[in-house]
């Protein structure tokens, strides 16, 4: 095999072992995939997490391809033969193989799970031209590939040989040793001054499978940390984004917030004390999330925000180039969390908080309702609002108004406004109500 790797052979990796981790249907489909690959003389290796996760045990279905040999014009081949599209990323020398439905049952995969994407990538080492830059890449051996990964924990790869049932795992950084004593560690001094969302991805794994961060890591990993500025917005707010998707986001929060971190990506970026609290609730509220892992991702974008003034959230939210719409949204909440003395204050009317809340989003409303869950009178008028003050409408409109011999203009808007007021305080409740006292606003008009 031409590399300074070392095969570990303990447990072995049968095919049933595999097939345990992965199902039929996956195991069938990187059959066909070796099978193409022998036929096109190429060496393969299936690479990274899910190799990690079959060592631990979990379920992963994101299967990622080394090759020893052109991965664009591999994957090109295989979506010519069995259908599908290619989506290439040259300067990286990677390509992503979208199977769709006749490319399934070409391959006879049958109905269990498979992945609805998989990457190839051609085996290569990375030179950093300078710290947080990404890197220009070169062709290198499969050793060489592993060994410019993250941690040893992902720095595997299982060589897989058409017809046989006996897999091989290559693992150059003992990170198979590493799984087992449950620690994360690099596989060289400078993985953290290189790419810096390193940072971010230690405390991801150390918290999603309860592992701790070797000491000479955890070393290096805190001189590193200052680099992270130089890491573009989008970078961090991808790592972010993954954190946000974990399932216990708050570990990792507090363990990166110990370490100063959010104040390396904004100097005004903290986060609040009580934010453990925040999202433990969140997840008591995620079965009722319709929008999936979306709109849990959503709503922890806002609790990040619980103790962060309007003005210092805008920047911040540039800083890491969010949307416009999920800033405007961030900038809502914070302005609402701002306001909560305001909007439990009994001498507030509803229809007051009505137009303050109509300019809020929902995310921003729900994450705040969240926050706000101790504060009863708060929590009862947010609560009065999305289900009750947001839905009422008036039964006059503009057409009325024409009909009253109104002349258009901003009386129109002020008129209906004030109508619209009087049903959410509860000062008109019938329609004959209503328009008798829009007949008492008109006749003081004219
Ligand atoms: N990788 C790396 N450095 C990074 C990002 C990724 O070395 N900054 C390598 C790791 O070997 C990783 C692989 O690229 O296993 C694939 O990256 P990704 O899909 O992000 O990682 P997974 O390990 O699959 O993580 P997850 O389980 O969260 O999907």
């Amino acid at each position: 095999m031409g590399s300074s790797g070392k095969f570990d052979q303990r447990p072995a990796w049968t095919r049933d072992r595999i097939l345990e981790s992965l199902g039929e249907s996956a195991v069938r489909l990187i059959a066909t995939i070796v099978e193409h690959a022998h036929a096109e003389n190429v060496e393969i290796y299936l690479v990274g997490g899910v190799v990690r996760d079959m060592v631990l045990e979990r379920q992963n279905l994101d299967l990622d391809f080394v090759l020893a040999g052109d991965a664009i014009a591999f994957a090109d081949k295989l979506a010519q033969v069995y259908g599908g599209k290619t989506e290439r990323h040259i300067a990286f020398g990677t390509a992503k193989w979208k199977l769709d439905c006749a490319a399934i049952n070409k391959m006879s995969l049958g109905s269990g799970a498979i992945p609805a994407q998989i990457d190839f990538a051609t085996a290569r080492t990375e030179a950093y031209r300078a710290p947080a830059a990404l890197p220009a890449v070169e062709p290198a051996s499969i050793a060489g590939d592993l060994r410019r990964r993250d941690f040893t924990i992902n720095a595997l790869a299982l060589r897989i040989e058409a017809g046989s049932c006996a897999w091989k795992l290559l693992d150059p950084g003992n990170g198979n040793s590493d799984i087992l004593g449950k620690k994360i560690r690099v596989l060289h001094d400078r993985s953290f001054i290189d790419d810096p969302t390193r940072i971010f991805r230690a405390y991801r794994f150390a918290s999603r499978f309860t592992f701790t961060i070797e000491s000479g890591t955890a070393a290096i990993l805190r001189e590193a940390i200052p680099v992270i500025q130089r890491l573009s917005g989008e970078r961090i707010r991808h790592e972010l984004d993954l954190i946000l998707r974990e399932a216990y986001p708050e570990r990792i929060i507090a363990d990166l917030s110990a370490l100063d971190i959010f104040a390396q990506i904004h100097h005004s970026f903290r986060i609040n004390r009580r934010s453990a609290e925040q999202f433990r609730r969140l997840r008591e509220h995620m079965p009722k999330l319709r929008g999936g892992s979306d709109d849990v991702a959503r709503l922890g974008w806002h609790l990040l925000f619980s103790s962060i003034a309007e003005s210092d959230a805008l920047l911040i939210c540039a800083r890491l180039d969010l949307t416009r719409e999920l800033s405007r949204s961030i900038a809502g909440f914070t302005r609402l969390l701002a306001s909560v003395d305001w909007l439990g204050a009994p001498a507030n009317k509803a229809s007051a908080i009505t137009r303050f809340l109509d300019g809020i989003s929902d995310t921003a409303l729900r994450a705040a309702l969240i926050c706000c869950i101790d504060d009863g009178a708060v929590k009862k008028r947010m609560v009065l609002y999305r289900e009750d003050w947001r839905h009422r409408r008036t039964t006059i409109d503009g057409k009325d108004l024409i009909r009253a011999g109104l002349t258009p203009g901003p009386i129109y808007r002020e008129i209906l406004d004030k109508l619209r007021s009087a049903w959410i305080d509860g000062e008109i409740e019938t329609e004959d109500q209503e328009r008798e006292l829009f007949l008492k606003m008109v006749n003081k008009v004219e």
